[in-house]
């Protein structure tokens, strides 16, 4: 029980894996898209020089570490894996064809389980033919830095995956909190409705920074909402609140405008060069 594979290096899968392997873990990071991998190598390769740098991790740490993650861009190097976490991006249609291809090459034996931030574990688990290995744990951005790690079950998981679950979780420090399988579950259904307002202001005429200021000054909040929003990507963040949306069937949960035509436009965040804010 010590190798485990990561679907997806982006942000979150490259972060989630960074994690596992902090945490002693065998990681194979598997990405199908051209580019991603070695984007996500550049980046921790490049985020490890800094902690060298700065004193907070040693040159023969950061190999070892780095030592314990391989890249893949075949499903069939998750052989071995006794638990995959998927992390692509959040639409339901990829996530079951992505669950649907784990099924197959995955170990008998071998749990699955999603990073979704919303959606519903038991509809990702119905694309395989082990229900009961399926599980959800939602991660926050940075995955590294975040303490938090919400487990969510489906309907069919088994008492016995979520014991290994949780066993995981624990392994990789986090603090757990049990969610219920409701949209949003239970940090994005309270945050990201606030994110949603926020953008609302702006499109009454605020300023983000305005915005930004009072709620890190006023609530003490380490970033601001709309800093926040580019932080995490406006593309992720409007589709968990459309997410919240559809899954609720709520006008209160309706999508701010501003996010859609921001989108739109490939104004996506820091990740962009451009969201409520300019990046160079
Ligand atoms: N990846 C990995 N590590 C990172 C990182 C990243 N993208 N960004 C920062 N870090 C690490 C740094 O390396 C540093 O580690 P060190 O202390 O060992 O050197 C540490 O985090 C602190 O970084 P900084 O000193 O540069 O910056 P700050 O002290 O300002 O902290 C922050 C940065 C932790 C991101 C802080 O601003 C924060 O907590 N922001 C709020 C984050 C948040 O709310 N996340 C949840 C988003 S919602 C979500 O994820 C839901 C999902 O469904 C989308």
């Amino acid at each position: 029980m010590n190798k485990v594979a990561v679907i997806g290096a982006g942000l979150m899968g490259s972060g989630i894996a960074q994690t596992c392997a902090q945490a002693g873990y065998e990681v194979v990071n598997v990405d199908v898209f051209p580019g991603a991998l070695e984007k996500a190598e550049a980046n921790l390769n490049a985020l490890f020089d800094k902690k060298v740098q700065k004193g907070k991790m040693t040159e023969g740490e950061k190999c070892e570490i780095l030592g314990r993650i391989s890249y893949s861009s075949t499903y069939e190097d998750v052989k071995g894996a006794y638990l995959i976490v998927e992390a692509v991006p959040e639409k339901i249609d990829i996530k079951k064809e992505t669950f649907a291809n784990l099924d197959q090459y995955a170990d008998e034996e071998t749990i699955l389980v999603s990073n979704t931030s919303g959606l519903s574990i038991s509809e990702i688990a119905a694309a395989t033919k082990r229900p009961h290995k399926v599980m959800g744990v939602h991660f926050f951005y940075p995955a590294p830095v975040m303490k938090l790690a919400e487990l969510i079950r489906g309907l069919a998981t088994s008492d016995d995956t979520y014991r290994t679950v949780r066993e995981f979780a624990e392994r990789i420090k986090k603090t757990i909190v049990d969610a219920p399988e409701f949209p949003g579950f239970i940090v994005n259904r309270i945050l990201v409705p606030m994110q949603n307002e926020a953008a609302f202001m702006v499109m009454e005429g605020c300023s983000p920074e305005d915005v930004d200021n009072a709620m890190k000054l006023g609530a003490n909040h380490p970033m601001g909402p709309l800093e926040l929003t580019d932080f995490v990507g406006v593309d992720v963040m409007l589709a968990t609140m459309t997410g919240l949306y559809e899954g609720f069937h709520d006008s209160k949960y309706r999508p701010c405008p501003l996010l859609e035509t921001m989108v739109k436009a490939g104004h996506l965040g820091r990740k962009s060069g451009r969201g409520f804010y300019k990046y160079e």
